[in-house]
């Protein structure tokens, strides 16, 4: 192909539709909305995954939520504070269904503390959420009856949590994977019926002000998430490519477009721009070029073609 002809971007990330393969990670951008005085969200990615949302409000954890690590890390522990999917829907429905007038997909993400949480909140997405294009489940949520370890933790929990999800839609299913044993656990995950698998979320990390002997967040441990998670992240989505056949969405630390490139070389069929959207609001938008031209770069006609092709 002529280095000057533009690459076909659009991807599909299990029956999610996406124009370019450029995704936001959950709770790194807002809902879209606030970051729309920055550029035009609907006409510009791929898609947008939403904040985490249950059933019934949540508060989150007091403050300090985030602490920043020495520029190349963060660390959070915001709790998932949300007001419920009514609540979601009340304030965000109709912003979101215009993303989709505009070719972005949306991605609604399912949160719950038991099993009987999630389906409640699948439920309450399913019948107030048209405008969802597909759902995310995050299963690092805390399982409050295992005394806070996260609802997808092994395979066999993975596995209930989508057990319990998947007879309730009939729309596209990603789910959120945590930092654990993520070829196993996307193994189970597709066995139950994953469309898609979405990885990496934050890993646990811990920060202490050595002056007053306190952790620099409200918890003890919380999520480190940013650049330097990359290299982790890159490795957990080249591991899970290879143990399953359903797409991934790849995230952790990409922050331009050589980042996510080297996520679809390593196996992402998609990408999530997560903490850059909080250095720099235009960020995703500017991955969204970058990796056109490397594409465009590497000469070929097809993005697709380049997912996984890492050469060992
Ligand atoms: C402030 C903040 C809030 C987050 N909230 C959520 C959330 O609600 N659900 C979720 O699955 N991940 C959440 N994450 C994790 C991100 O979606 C992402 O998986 C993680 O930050 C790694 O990507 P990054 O290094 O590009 O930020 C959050 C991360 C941050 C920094």
């Amino acid at each position: 192909m002529s280095k000057d002809a533009r690459p076909r971007m659009a991807v599909n990330l299990g029956g999610i539709e996406m124009r370019n393969p450029v995704n936001t990670a959950s709770g790194t951008f807002g809902n879209g909305e606030q970051f729309e005085g920055f550029y035009d969200v609907g006409s510009t990615l791929g898609a947008i995954t939403c904040k985490g949302v249950s059933a019934e409000p949540w508060e989150g954890n007091p403050v300090p939520r985030l602490a920043e690590l020495g520029g190349s890390a963060i660390l959070n522990s915001v709790g998932l504070q949300n007001p419920g999917v009514p609540g979601f829907v009340k304030h965000y429905g109709s912003y979101l269904q215009g993303l989709r007038q505009k070719g972005c997909a949306v991605i609604c993400q399912v949160a719950g503390h038991s099993l009987e949480e999630y389906a409640r909140a699948m439920e309450l997405f399913e019948e107030l959420a048209p405008f969802a294009s597909g759902f995310e489940i995050n299963i690092s949520c805390p399982n409050i009856a295992a005394g806070g370890a996260a609802m997808g933790a092994t395979p066999e929990a993975a596995a209930a949590v989508m057990r319990t999800v998947r007879p309730l839609t009939t729309r596209p299913i990603v789910v959120k994977m945590a930092p654990h044993d993520v070829a196993e656990i996307g193994r189970a995950l597709e066995a139950e019926g994953a469309d898609a698998l979405s990885l990496i979320n934050t890993i646990p990390g811990m920060s202490i002000d050595v002056r007053t002997r306190r952790s620099r967040v409200c918890r003890p441990t919380a999520g480190v998430s940013g650049p330097a998670i990359h290299a982790v992240a890159v490795r957990m989505v080249w591991e899970c490519a290879k143990a399953v056949k359903v797409p991934i969405c790849g995230i952790g630390g990409i922050a331009c477009g050589e980042d996510a490139a080297e996520m679809i070389l390593a196996g992402a069929t998609a990408v999530s721009v997560g903490t850059a959207n909080l250095v720099d609001p235009l960020c995703a938008a500017r991955v969204v070029e970058e990796l056109e031209q490397w594409a465009c770069d590497q000469g070929v006609a097809d993005i697709n073609e380049l997912i996984g092709a890492f050469e060992c």
